[in-house]
């Protein structure tokens, strides 16, 4: 016999983009909502009172005035091995690459400590509110299957890949075009689709593959065009720099993946900062997301994505925290970073975008927006309840707003995991067992 479990109190739920038409339209906060979950799904969203009514025996969560139940945060772009070294000091991109992450890559040769790492890593994001992450993992394939594995023991939705380097990598992390080509495609065998599982075909990005391996892995995903395939695009300018000194003969840093069979509709391209216009327009055309990653792109001093312009022109864009190049593993720390860089592009972005973005607009770029993101019937039961005074200082400015979006804002900007008064994952919010041992 299943398990009813019914959730009440206010409710977020989303009928349209609030980015593409005026928020208050589609996005709406119900007060006295209810969510019915059964069986890892949302079964029926109504009102509290008739709910009770009709399902008197199910068992009855009850949040006040002073939470929202929303959907569960959805981080479009994570690197789950550098949870250990987040928040390392003082480089830019490719020596904050060589001197703190490929090293800490490298210690998950280890299978046991990738194991660890993967369950370190999962518990600390659903204290966050997080329910789907996209990660990169390292390139031993046991690190994808080690998350895989922690994904499926806690029912989450998860999107992983091996990371593929064949080149300008540290002896010991890099791979070859044939063995990254027959490793992402056993495991793909292996956890594509799979439960609540999906694979990205991952290359790490251009200057760390040979033009083999990018193609051999443009091959794979010919070969399995419903997995997604994530990498890196334009983040830094010395970046761009070196992928032009590589590729003299490429149109621009796109062209680089391009060439090679990685350009698609299910292509995710993390930060995307320095665009050239032709690259907007085949990126535009061919239907492939950008995740903006607004902690990581302050932190690594990147650059300020252009949000209001990209999503103008209607491209899907996921919204992360890019753990550990991000400063935080937390959802509504990276909203209010994305809000910081709008406010300095002159674009402020509103409460009820920011939400969208963490979550429909996130599942929308991982092509999962039929099934998370969205409280709504026959959806995935992953959802995230905020408290809305999680702190004396956060009570004090909730006490003076004058409606719930006033107060979902001041605790977009100022709360961090005690704003998470719980994570429903697949209709269970069990707490994490953060694994104290390992510190
Ligand atoms: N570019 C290539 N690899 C990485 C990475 O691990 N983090 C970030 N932020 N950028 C990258
Ligand atoms: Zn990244």
């Amino acid at each position: 016999m299943s398990i009813l479990t019914l959730l009440t109190g206010p409710v977020l739920r989303f009928s349209g983009n609030p980015f593409d038409q005026p928020w208050s339209e589609v996005v709406q906060i119900d007060t006295s909502g209810a969510v019915l979950l059964q069986d890892g799904k949302i079964a029926v969203v109504g009102q509290a009172d008739a709910l009770r009514q009709t399902h008197p025996t199910a068992r009855h969560v009850a949040y006040d005035e002073n939470h929202l139940i929303c959907p569960g945060f959805v981080d479009a772009h994570v690197h789950y091995p550098q949870t250990a070294i987040i928040a390392s000091w003082g480089k830019r991109l490719i020596d904050w690459l060589n001197d703190y992450t490929f090293p800490e890559e490298m210690r998950l040769a280890d299978p046991d400590y990738a194991r660890e790492i993967a369950s370190r890593y999962l518990d600390l994001t659903r204290a966050q509110g997080t329910t789907t992450v996209a990660s990169y993992c390292t390139i031993h394939p046991h690190s994808a299957d080690a998350l895989f594995e922690a994904a499926a023991t806690r029912n989450q939705r998860i999107v992983a890949g091996k990371t593929c380097m064949d080149r300008n990598a540290p002896e010991g992390l890099r791979d070859t075009a044939q063995s990254a080509y027959d490793d992402s495609k056993a495991l793909i065998e292996r956890w594509h689709k799979k439960g609540r599982a999906s694979y990205a075909i991952t290359p790490r990005f251009t200057p760390t593959s040979t033009p083999d391996q990018l193609a051999a892995l443009g091959a794979l995903w010919a070969e399995h065009p419903d997995c997604l395939m994530q990498t890196h695009l334009s983040e830094q300018t010395d970046e761009i720099a070196w992928v032009s000194d590589l590729h003299p003969q490429a149109r621009d840093y796109l062209d680089t993946y391009e060439g090679h069979g990685l350009l698609g509709d299910r292509a995710l391209f993390g930060h995307a900062i320095h665009l050239e216009p032709r690259e907007i327009d085949r990126l535009k055309e061919t239907g492939a997301a950008l995740v903006h990653c607004p902690t990581s792109n302050t932190f690594i001093g990147s650059g300020l994505f252009d949000m209001a312009g990209l999503s103008d022109q209607q491209m899907p864009i996921g919204l992360a925290t890019d753990t550990g190049g991000g400063s935080s593993f937390s959802m509504l720390r990276t909203m209010a970073a994305a809000y910081e860089i709008g406010q300095l592009r002159g674009t402020p972005l509103h409460a009820a975008q920011l939400l969208w973005w963490a979550t429909a607009g996130s599942a929308r770029s991982l092509h999962l927006d039929d099934k998370i993101g969205t409280i709504s019937e026959g959806y995935e039961a992953d959802l995230t309840v905020l408290n809305l005074c999680s702190t004396s200082a956060i009570a004090q400015r909730h006490a003076n707003a004058t409606h719930h979006w006033d107060s979902l804002f001041a605790t977009i900007m100022m709360g961090d995991d005690r704003a998470i008064a719980d994570t429903w994952i697949a209709g269970s919010n069990e707490k994490p067992s953060l694994l104290v041992s390992a510190f």
